[in-house]
């Protein structure tokens, strides 16, 4: 279904389903999202509860746009003003201090708040129709594979869900960039759909978040586990191909491999190997290769700069056994 087939009627009542406390998932330019009520503590339980996400994780909250960032926080250092500016709405995601309407569990009991305004239509208008700060999670079951298509949300919840509005593949296709400026420098603690190089023309310098930490370990970047964005069938991340492959196996490229002998299946994610074109596809092929019953997926290694580094920092998460 196309996006603009989706009614303003449909939008009003996802909008009340929100208000009533009810969840909601709806297309972001980066991945689906799974929204609840930001004020309330219960309709974000609900979203725990569904995605079996440990209560050590905290959410996003998302808004209809930047002049709302004081109903979330009450304290907004000029950077937030200076990024918002440049990249919203958007795929930035700032880590501010959280303010009082935002109750803890949004945040895993931090006293910080990430908070994003997306630059999608439905999502504008169902949160500007919401009337309040939408909190959103990627649509997926915890750790698995993030959606980029209603038909992914569908799989991982069936009727769980009190609806689904279906907009379409996400352009962006991995999620946002997640930026701390509560610290004396801002801190990049996850690489998304905003590049370093682009914060760093806006902002100057900013630290990069290294490594990961145990799934039962909190602050300071809850969401940097070891494990997570994974399909059931193992992952192997290559940096080139040397060895034939073995039996069952898929291939998870950039580009075309120079023989596609003894491969079960190949997906390629940009032919002229253009990295916003392999991420607005990645997830999708990731979903196609896991549900093609291979023994083994093989992840070739993307070009660490711009979008290859939020790329590559999928595929390590995918393929780790942490
Ligand atoms: O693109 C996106 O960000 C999507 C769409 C739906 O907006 N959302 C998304 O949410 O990816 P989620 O829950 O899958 O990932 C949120 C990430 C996690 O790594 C979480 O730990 C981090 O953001 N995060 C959220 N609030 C934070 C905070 N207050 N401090 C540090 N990290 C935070
Ligand atoms: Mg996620």
């Amino acid at each position: 279904m196309n996006r603009t087939e989706i009614s303003d009627e449909r939008i009003e009542a996802a909008a009340a389903t929100l208000r009533d406390g009810g969840l909601v998932a709806f297309p972001t330019e980066t991945v689906y999202g799974l929204g609840a009520d930001a004020t309330s503590a219960d309709a974000v339980a609900r979203i725990f509860d569904a995605k079996d996400r440990p209560r050590f994780d905290p959410i996003i909250v998302h808004l209809a746009n930047a002049g709302l960032l004081e109903t979330v926080t009450d304290n907004l250092p000029p950077q937030a003003v200076t990024l918002a500016d440049a990249f919203w709405p958007g795929p930035l995601t700032m880590v501010l201090p959280r303010g009082d309407a935002i109750p803890p569990i949004v945040s895993a009991g931090l006293s910080t708040v990430g908070v994003r305004v997306p630059d999608h239509p439905i999502a504008s208008r169902l949160i500007e129709l919401a009337d309040r700060p939408i909190a959103a999670p990627s649509a997926n079951q915890f750790g698995r594979i993030s959606p980029t298509t209603a038909a992914h949300v569908r799989e991982q919840f069936g009727d769980q869900l009190d609806e689904v509005l279906d907009g379409g593949p996400c352009r962006v296709g991995v999620e946002s960039t997640v930026l701390d400026l509560t610290g004396a420098l801002p801190t990049l603690l996850r690489h998304g759909g905003v590049t370093r190089e682009q914060l760093q023309e806006v902002v100057g310098t900013i630290e990069v978040h290294q490594g990961t930490q145990p799934v039962d370990q909190a602050a300071p970047s809850p969401g940097m586990l070891a494990r997570h964005y994974a399909p059931n069938t193992p992952v192997v991340l290559l940096n080139r191909l040397s060895a034939p492959p073995g039996p069952g196996s898929g291939l998870l490229t950039l580009t075309r491999p120079d023989s596609p002998d003894g491969w079960a299946q190949i997906e390629v994610l940009s032919e002229a190997g253009d990295l916003v074109e392999a991420a607005a596809g990645f997830f999708a092929a990731l979903h196609r290769l896991d549900d093609a019953g291979l023994e083994q997926i093989v992840a070739l290694e993307f070009p660490e700069t711009g979008l290859g580094a939020a790329l590559n920092n999928r595929l390590v998460r995918a393929a780790s056994r942490e």
